[in-house]
């Protein structure tokens, strides 16, 4: 067996898998997220590592696997979230997250010191929610914390440091600090030097099926498993969702609709060159890229419509005939910016909105929007590969947004694609086994990987009347985000 653990933002979860790609079964454990000011959201690192040793501790009790039958272990992770470790290995403050926007002064003074160098190296603009812009915050607002920090990690990163004790950084999760150059695939001294970054903090490069090690002996015991057993590095959330989902060659693309939501395709060219609208990383397989468009607000947009005027409904009950409301939910339109935007706007201060409500509207009519104003927003990033040249022949859907057949028709429709949806979908933590498969030496290659444990379950075809009138309401919809722009500013 291997297991595939994804440190993700609301929960870590572990998967164990077979030989032959059977998930038998999963474990998993939810932390805090803090929001302490606006803009602000913070994790504890320690939450991270408890909640992945109680997760993979039940996994293996749940399972009754034997330790010595557990080859090995990898990673999938939130990216981008900061880690600042003193020259003992004690974490100095809580991580910065991928989705905390207090980093825009930053942003600005990267991108004035470095230009368009930034998109020649690092391959993308300076947002707030990448590494870099947090590290230079901390450097200007917590001087103290600064002067004691020795080395910095990405959360699965840290995570496997307090299991196996080693040090370093898997490609994939180090291209989305903005520190590394991308093509080279190194780090960028560059940026680092331009930025008053002392190279000594950046830790050392590794590939995502490297082997970094066993587990450190009190780490194997609490959590049930082999002290031999082998971890290998593993990779970004989106990597290793792009991988559970199959796009490692040309013409795949992959929209995944968690918390956040990302259209991702497989990028076969170095030389590709989107002049950082979309974010362009390094893949978890050799040599690999990936490029993709980020809706901050997906799986969020819903959570919040619930949270807000639902609350005592699940989400099944709040989308219990959500399918049967014609598309355009009766003139209602919503933009999912309840917390800034990333693709295609790169935008933290414009804010959501809803346009053409009647005091007629349903709530399910409402929810309704909500999904095909975050249906509309990851279309634009679609959109923007489509235009770069790139053919696409269907989307394979992931994550929540895959559960809901209403949601899979409707990204068929307003994408104007085939949508396929995977049999037993695991998402990233599919992604994290995999590369944990290929590195204990169970396939020849990724790819052969790949084929043997990704199978595709069903398919939604795009209908062409809806296609239709989806198509007239995203014209409108693309105009909102400039009108309504001045409100935030
Ligand atoms: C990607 C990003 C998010 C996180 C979510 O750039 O910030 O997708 O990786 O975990």
């Amino acid at each position: 067996y291997v297991i595939g653990i994804d440190l993700g933002t609301s929960a870590v979860k572990a998967i164990m898998v077979s030989r032959s790609g059977m998930v038998i079964d999963e474990a998993s454990r939810v932390y805090p997220l803090y929001q302490e000011q606006p803009g602000y959201r913070e994790q504890q690192p320690e939450d991270w590592f408890q909640g992945t040793m109680d997760a993979v501790s039940e996994l293996i009790q749940k399972t009754g696997v034997q330790p010595e039958e557990v080859e090995g272990l990898s990673y999938s992770g939130q990216m981008h979230g900061l880690v600042l470790l003193d020259d003992r290995g004690e974490v100095l403050r809580p991580a910065i997250l991928w989705n905390d926007t207090r980093t825009s002064d930053e942003c600005r003074d990267i991108e004035e010191r470095l230009g368009e160098r930034l998109l020649d190296v690092a391959r993308n603009r300076a947002l707030e929610g990448f590494t870099l812009p947090k590290l230079l915050w901390v450097k200007q607002h917590e001087p103290d914390i600064w002067q004691q920090a020795k080395v910095f990690l990405l959360p699965k990163d840290y995570v496997r440091y307090r299991m196996t004790g080693q040090l370093g950084l898997d490609l994939s999760d180090a291209a989305g600090t903005l520190l590394l150059n991308i093509v080279e695939q190194r780090w960028s001294e560059e940026i680092a030097e331009a930025n008053g970054i002392p190279t000594a903090m950046l830790p050392p490069l590794v590939e995502s099926a490297a082997d970094t090690g066993t587990l450190l002996p009190h780490v194997a015991e609490r959590m049930g498993l082999h002290e031999r057993v082998r971890v290998f590095a593993g990779g970004a959330d989106n990597a290793c969702g792009a991988i559970g989902a199959g796009i490692i060659k040309p013409c795949t693309a992959m929209c995944s609709i968690g918390t956040s939501g990302v259209v991702l395709a497989y990028e076969e060219r170095v030389d590709a060159d989107y002049r950082g609208r979309l974010h362009y990383f390094n893949h978890s397989i050799p040599d690999g890229y990936y490029v993709m468009g980020v809706t901050l607000a997906a799986g969020y947009s819903m959570q919040w419509f619930r949270d807000a005027f639902a609350s005592e409904m699940s989400f099944e009950e709040l989308l219990a005939g959500i399918e049967r409301v014609p598309p355009g939910a009766g003139g209602l339109l919503f933009t999912p910016y309840l917390a800034g935007e990333r693709t295609p706007h790169a935008d933290a201060n414009i804010r959501a909105s809803f346009i053409g409500l009647d005091s007629k509207h349903t709530r399910t009519q409402v929810a309704r929007a909500v999904m095909e104003g975050v249906t509309f927003s990851l279309c634009e990033s679609l959109d923007m590969l489509r235009d770069s040249g790139k053919v696409i022949q269907e989307v394979i859907a992931i994550g929540g947004g895959a559960k809901n057949e209403a949601w899979l028709q409707m990204q068929a429709d307003i994408f104007g694609l085939d949508v396929v949806r995977l049999e037993r979908e695991q998402g990233p933590a599919m992604g994290a086994a995999i590369i944990a498969a290929y590195g204990c030496g169970w396939f020849e290659s990724m790819e052969e990987a790949v084929a043997s444990f990704v199978k595709q379950a069903g398919r939604w075809h795009p209908d062409p009347e809806r296609q239709l009138i989806y198509r007239g309401l995203y014209g409108i919809y693309k105009q909102i985000y400039q009108a309504t722009k001045a409100l935030n500013e």
